[in-house]
């Protein structure tokens, strides 16, 4: 098992729970995020869940200014691989906002710095995003790529930017992990999602409107070819989605030649977004008023994950149910109606 580990954007929604994993598993972290877009009190609350030994490195991956101080960091620190969260993630913003999504530096100064510490072992945290329209569901690694959007094609860049690494030195150990939809919190109700200003994503804004933040949700279309007509997703609990990582790594702790392989992290069933308000309903015993609304830009019918290569390879496989999802986000959402503000 590889032992000292950076997890940049580690105090975000889905880094925070990857950091109480590897900790619960044995590792050392070193946290690197400029709390942009997250908040402090999530690495207090890791540091409550899982004691253990966790530095914090306060920089931005994609400040030049700030690169050595990163690649020292990394270097001091000992690690023996990361894990690369950092980024932006909002579909809607990368449109208006390209600049801001294409810090393809960001993942650049993280590789100088595993360089530089001599530890060529690195988890990317990819999309199914990746994955174009015209793919079979339950879609496969190999299914087509096209994102839709510039975030979407930031991960895609990525991924293939690490690829070329491995070619070029056989001593990387790269692992694209492609996610289908994280949603939930951990089981403590400590960590979880708090994203900033009205939710994009459809779970976020279902616990604001059960919890009375937000009077209803809009429902993106319902003449989908679907069985109700709502768009269907792979949700995925995101500590499932966490011990994902911690399999990736122990996998490539294992491997005695180098590559890059994508895998996807999903359950492999889909649900439709009436199913899924109606799961968080029984979860948190509170109305979810709603309405059909017209489509939205870019979504698709209906993705699921053929989960089958992180099976053989990771030896993972997603735990926890919709039910399991929809009772921890909202517990997660109820005892923090603010997020960490509360
Ligand atoms: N939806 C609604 N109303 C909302 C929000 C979403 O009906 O207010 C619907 C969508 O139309 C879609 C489903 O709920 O059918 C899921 O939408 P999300 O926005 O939650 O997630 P997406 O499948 O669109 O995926 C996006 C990004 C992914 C990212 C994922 C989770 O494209 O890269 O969000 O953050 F991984």
């Amino acid at each position: 098992m590889t032992k000292k580990i950076v997890v940049t954007g580690g105090a975000g929604y889905i880094g925070s729970h990857v950091c109480v994993e590897l900790i619960n598993a044995g590792c050392e972290i070193l946290i690197i995020d400029d709390f942009s877009n997250t908040h402090p009190e999530a690495v207090n609350r890791i540091r409550e869940i899982a004691p253990g030994n966790i530095s914090l490195l306060q920089c931005d991956l994609a400040n030049a200014a700030q690169a050595e101080e990163i690649i020292e960091g990394v270097k001091a620190f000992g690690a023996d691989g990361a894990i690369h969260l950092a980024g932006l993630k909002a579909v809607g913003e990368s449109v208006a906002e390209p600049a801001r999504y294409y810090t393809v530096s960001a993942m650049l100064t993280l590789v100088r710095a595993l360089e530089a510490a001599n530890a060529r072992t690195l988890v990317f945290s990819s999309s199914a995003t990746v994955y174009g329209e015209l793919n079979d569901n339950p879609v496969k690694e190999d299914g087509k790529t096209g994102p839709e959007n510039p975030y979407g094609r930031t991960k895609l860049f990525i991924e293939e930017i690490l690829k070329d690494l491995s070619r070029g030195n056989e001593n990387w150990r790269i692992v694209n992990l492609r996610y289908f939809n994280p949603v939930g919190a951990h089981p403590s109700g400590r960590i979880g999602e708090d994203p900033n200003g009205v939710p994009n994503n459809l779970f976020p804004f279902i616990a604001q409107v059960a919890v009375g933040r937000r009077d209803k949700l809009m429902v993106f279309g319902d003449d989908y070819t679907t069985r109700d007509g709502t768009g269907v997703r792979d949700y995925i609990h995101v500590s499932d989605l966490a011990r994902g990582h911690v399999a990736a790594l122990d996998y490539l702790s294992a491997q005695k030649t180098g590559g890059a392989t994508d895998i996807n992290l999903g359950t492999g069933t889909g649900y439709s977004v009436l199913e899924a308000i109606s799961a968080f309903k029984r979860a948190s015993n509170r109305d979810i008023p709603y309405e059909i609304a017209p489509r939205r830009d870019g979504d698709v019918a209906e993705i699921y994950a053929n989960a089958e290569l992180a099976k053989t390879l990771l030896g993972w496989r997603a735990e926890k149910t919709i039910e399991d999802m929809c009772a921890d986000h909202w517990r997660w959402q109820s005892d923090n109606p603010d997020g960490y503000e509360s």
